[in-house]
């Protein structure tokens, strides 16, 4: 994206500065349904409405900033994934992205499993009733106490991602007189980027086990001699945010050679084979992501065929997308605060939140959009940046958007895309208190996790 001089820029501005941004929109009232939750429109009025409720009403009942969540649109985004991949294949919703005992809930009714990542997301898998059979435990650093749980439990598998844990993981379940289900996480030399991947000779990094050097290799000889736990397949995750199916496609390439490797040398076919998660979403209009039924066409294709080569049975296929569920189904609400127009620059739009709700955009130079919503507006384009109200000069939530020029306090914007690790990284930077996430379907809203509360914070503060 380039710097660009168009003739309708901001009003405070001859020359438009540096930034992420083409012209502005022909229209900024409009509301492209990639980046937008199923059931958002505008009404009449022009007020933004989700699941047939203005969001002026959400404000005025739950405050601001809220993460607004389709619940509509996140159960039918559940059901794609389900439906594309059919009763030969699993999804885990990955709990990292959004996880709430609603959302567990709702996948437990559109048949998807998750993937948990900590202890904290085990116990809210397991107190919102996700069977434990359908989960699947992850993590480059598990502590004793959470695989003793997890294996207690009885969770459908753990994730093994080191040479250490597969001892730890198999002492546990034999001490607890079980045979736990494991996978074992290989890394595959193919390392994603936002819209690339970039194979790579090495592994340089903290997951997995690497394919490199026969280790995975050695870490399979050694799972397989072990009594307290079961070898049930080997896993792959090669990054966040992917939009080219080719590093999926290296991937299940380089798997399915080890599990050729596996069937030589010990004459065992592993019955599954995981690809991961990081299918990629529109944050911006200048996002394509597939749909669900095509990745699973694509990622079927590649592990059918790579075992066929191979001449081994094709395995159970899983997949663990977080964002691509969860991303697109929910917006942070905000309430618009000082505006702040700095001459041939932009004009800065303080809202009431920010890197504590929001910390993609300060961490991974994320973009997003933004849209007045709380009315529609004829007024010119202007250029600005969206940021929070914390102390530091960072806490940028859209770096370049164009709004309305006639933007004022007390109007409502909002950014699409925020419901995946969104409200789950935020933070209390500053003392803010942390959104609640209000879901919304036909017609009513309500809090699944509330506001949080200066009591919530006092509560922690012993001192
Ligand atoms: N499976 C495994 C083993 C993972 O590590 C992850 C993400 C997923 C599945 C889900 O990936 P997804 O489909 O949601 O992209 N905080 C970052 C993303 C970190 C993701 C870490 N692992 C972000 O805000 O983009």
């Amino acid at each position: 994206m380039s710097r660009s001089a168009h003739p309708a820029g901001p009003r405070h501005a001859d020359v438009l500065p540096e930034g992420h941004y083409t012209a502005p929109p022909a229209d900024l009232n409009a509301l492209d349904p990639k980046v937008w939750a199923e059931t958002v429109t505008r009404d009449d009025q022009g007020v933004l409405t989700v699941g047939g409720i203005d969001v002026r009403r959400l404000a005025e009942e739950f405050g601001t900033p809220a993460y607004v969540l389709d619940e509509t649109d996140f159960r039918s985004r559940a059901r794609a994934w389900r439906t594309a991949f059919g009763q030969d294949a699993d999804v885990f919703y990955a709990g990292k992205a959004f996880l709430s005992r609603a959302v567990v809930r709702w996948l437990h009714e559109e048949g998807l499993n998750l993937d948990v990542c900590s202890g904290g997301e085990l116990a809210t898998a397991l107190s919102a009733g996700m069977p434990a059979d359908r989960i699947a435990f992850h993590g480059n650093n598990k502590s004793v106490a959470e695989i003793r749980r997890a294996v207690e439990a009885g969770v459908g598998r753990i994730v093994l991602d080191s040479f250490q844990e597969i001892v730890r993981v198999a002492h546990i379940a034999q001490e607890l007189g079980k045979r736990q289900r494991v996978q074992i996480r290989v890394t595959v030399g193919v390392e994603a980027h936002t819209h690339e991947f970039i194979a790579t000779a090495h592994e340089d990094q903290k997951f997995g086990i690497p394919l490199a050097g026969g280790q995975a290799a050695e870490a399979v000889r050694r799972a397989l001699r072990l009594d307290g736990i079961e070898l049930i397949g080997i896993h792959s995750h090669i990054g966040s945010q992917i939009f080219d199916m080719s590093g999926f496609e290296v991937a299940a390439h380089r798997v399915v050679g080890l599990l050729k490797e596996i069937r030589d040398e010990h004459g065992v076919e592993l019955p599954e084979i995981d690809l991961g998660g990081g299918l990629g979403i529109a944050y911006t209009s200048d996002d394509d992501p597939r749909e669900p039924h095509e990745i699973a066409k694509a990622l079927t294709e590649i592990v059918t065929r790579e075992c066929e080569s191979a001449r081994l049975r094709t395995p159970r296929i899983s997949v663990e997308p977080g964002r691509a569920v969860v991303g697109p189904t929910a917006f942070t609400l905000y309430e618009v605060g000082t505006i702040k127009p700095l001459d041939h620059l932009r004009t800065y739009v303080s809202v009431d939140g920010g890197m504590s709700d929001n910390i993609r955009t300060a961490l991974y130079d994320a973009e997003y959009s933004v849209a007045l919503v709380s009315r529609s507006s004829d007024a010119e384009p202007m250029l600005t940046r969206v940021v929070g109200k914390h102390c530091e000069s960072g806490d940028i939530v859209v770096r370049d958007a164009f709004l309305p020029a006639d933007l004022a306090p007390g109007d409502l914007v909002a950014v699409p895309a925020t419901g995946a690790y969104c409200r789950s990284m935020a933070s209390n930077y500053n003392h803010v208190l942390r959104p609640p996430v209000v879901a919304v379907r036909d017609g009513e809203a309500r809090a699944i996790v509330r506001r949080e509360t200066e009591e919530d914070l006092l509560r922690l503060d012993v001192g």
